[in-house]
């Protein structure tokens, strides 16, 4: 029979609003005087931006994004598709990309690829958490980021296991692991 899991706190509710209240301050701090536009990475991001948006003592307004990754770590060259675009134009605006998790990589690369090609005047990446450990495209760096937390499977704040525990106020580990695929993915047996 399959053992039940529990969860084990990583990164406590306190310790999140410090990191973001301090991405925020980075953010207001570096953007004086001008506006910016959150792009969000649905679904992960969405809680991470709902708190850091009113941290932001700026003109902000903010557009979301999703996309859905293959082969992370089977194969470098792993693919990112995208699902759900923009609403509208980025050109000419200060753009920070917001994401729950640098991981591999992949994903921010992508993004930050085909949003450069749209002109935005700047573009930033904001993460909550930082896996350096599992990055496989090494030149992608946070311009503002949280905790780097090492090679563990975490949920909560916004990060799933099978779709659960996104709405754990704190960023847990599940203990024993869970057993994923090659993608990162809940495995056969879930
Ligand atoms: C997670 C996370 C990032 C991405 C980071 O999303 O929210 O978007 O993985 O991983 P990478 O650096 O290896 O590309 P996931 O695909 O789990 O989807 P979700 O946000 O809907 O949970």
């Amino acid at each position: 029979m399959a053992q039940a899991q529990r969860l084990k706190v990583l990164v406590s509710r306190a310790d999140i609003r410090r990191q973001v209240r301090s991405i925020a301050r980075h953010i207001t701090h570096d953007f004086r005087g001008e506006q910016v536009h959150l792009v969000g990475v649905l679904k992960g991001a969405c809680i991470f931006l709902a708190d850091l948006v009113r941290e932001i003592d700026l003109d902000v307004s903010m557009d979301f994004m999703a996309v859905a990754s293959y082969g992370r770590e089977s194969n470098s060259s792993g693919q990112v598709k995208l699902i759900k675009d923009l609403d509208s134009s980025i050109e000419g605006m200060n753009v920070i990309l917001v994401e729950d998790i640098l991981d591999t990589g992949l994903t921010l690369d992508y993004l930050r690829r085909i949003l450069s090609e749209r002109r935005p005047k700047t573009l930033r990446i904001a993460a909550l958490l930082d896996k350096p450990s599992r990055r496989i495209v090494r030149d992608v760096r946070g311009d503002y980021v949280g905790i780097t937390i090492p090679n563990q499977f975490v949920v909560g704040y916004g990060l799933d296991f099978a779709e659960r525990y996104r709405n754990l106020r704190d960023i847990c580990v599940l203990v024993p692991p869970p057993e994923l695929d090659n993608h990162g993915h809940p495995g056969p047996k879930r």
